[in-house]
């Protein structure tokens, strides 16, 4: 009977305790940018989660440059082997993951191909999931043009990882078999990977933030898995279309038991990480920190 009893405490105290231990946050930066745009969100996190939090600011290469010339997949595994070697990462159960604009890819990639420690809450800010098809807000018409001739070049999808995601919906066929990344982690293939809506569906919960003011990711729904139609005129909500149907991904499972959360912010694309956007990490985010 004593033996039971001193279980119990036991028991409890463990519980107790990791409940109020809050997980360590992962934190992946964009495009054109380095992990010192996201040393803010270090500084919200110690501020009001806990000043014993762990926060891990990922680096991929250089930053900068690396952002921008390199293949999507190869900085995944990059993502994924520096979580896996983390020592500190490696004495918690489960982690939480935030992702900014591209860096939204990279940690959706993360928990689809690795997820080793497995992500409690995943946090996305104006994440490009189904692609961008269109420049950012500047007119530039010659450009558009030119992306779109040139997106599949080999060269070109080997190189520039906007490339990777760029989703011409008036070429699907050529988009599907020419692009190297985004077909494949959002399970658009003919050929399903099951391994992929598993990860997903193993997420406590999946929150996408997306800004009304968004004037760098082209269509700015994509953040909520909307995208543009073979016309490229109107927007289809997620829910109409067949990969939610068919949940290639996982997310209709979620949304079924309430773990996918839509959010729309007045953040401007750019200043997720900035002072002008506390009040929205407050809000959205910092909820899912304390697990
Ligand atoms: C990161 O970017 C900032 C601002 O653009 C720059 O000042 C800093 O030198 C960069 N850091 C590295 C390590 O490249
Ligand atoms: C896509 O690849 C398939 C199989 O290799 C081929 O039959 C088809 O013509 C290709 N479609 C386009 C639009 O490139
Ligand atoms: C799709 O989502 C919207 C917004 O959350 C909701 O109003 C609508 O009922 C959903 N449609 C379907 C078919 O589930």
């Amino acid at each position: 009977m004593k033996n039971i009893e001193f279980f119990l405490i036991i028991l409890t105290t463990l519980i107790i305790f990791s409940q109020e231990q809050p997980y360590p946050v992962v934190l992946m930066h964009g495009i054109g940018a380095n992990a010192s745009t996201m040393n803010k969100v270090v500084e919200w996190i110690h501020e009001l989660v806990g000043p014993d939090v762990y926060v891990k600011n990922v680096e991929i290469g250089n930053g900068y440059w690396d952002s921008m010339f390199n293949k999507m997949f190869d900085m995944v595994t990059d993502f994924c082997n520096q979580l896996k070697e983390d020592q500190e990462l490696s004495k918690y159960p489960k982690i939480n993951l935030i992702g900014y604009s591209q860096g939204s890819l990279i940690t959706r990639g993360y928990v689809e191909y690795c997820n080793d420690p497995p992500v409690h809450n995943f946090i996305t800010w104006s994440g490009p999931h189904e692609g961008v098809f269109g420049i950012p807000y500047v007119d530039w018409n010659w450009l558009d043009k030119l992306l779109r001739e040139d997106c599949y070049i080999e060269e070109v999808q080997n190189s520039i990882t906007f490339a990777q995601y760029w989703k011409d919906t008036l070429n699907y066929d050529v988009y599907l078999n020419k692009s190297i990344f985004l077909p494949y982690l959002n399970n658009e293939e003919k050929t399903k990977d099951p391994k992929i809506k598993q990860k997903i569906q193993s997420l406590n919960s999946f929150t996408l933030l997306m800004s009304t003011v968004d004037e760098v990711v082209n269509p700015k729904e994509s953040a909520w898995f909307a995208f543009y139609d073979d016309k490229r005129e109107n927007i289809i909500p997620y829910n109409q279309t067949l990969a939610y149907k068919e949940d290639w991904l996982g997310l209709r499972y979620l949304d079924e038991n309430n773990r996918l959360n839509f959010y729309k912010t007045d953040c401007r694309h750019q200043d997720y990480p900035t002072d002008k956007c506390k009040d929205v990490f407050i809000e959205y985010t910092l909820p899912r920190l304390l697990n």
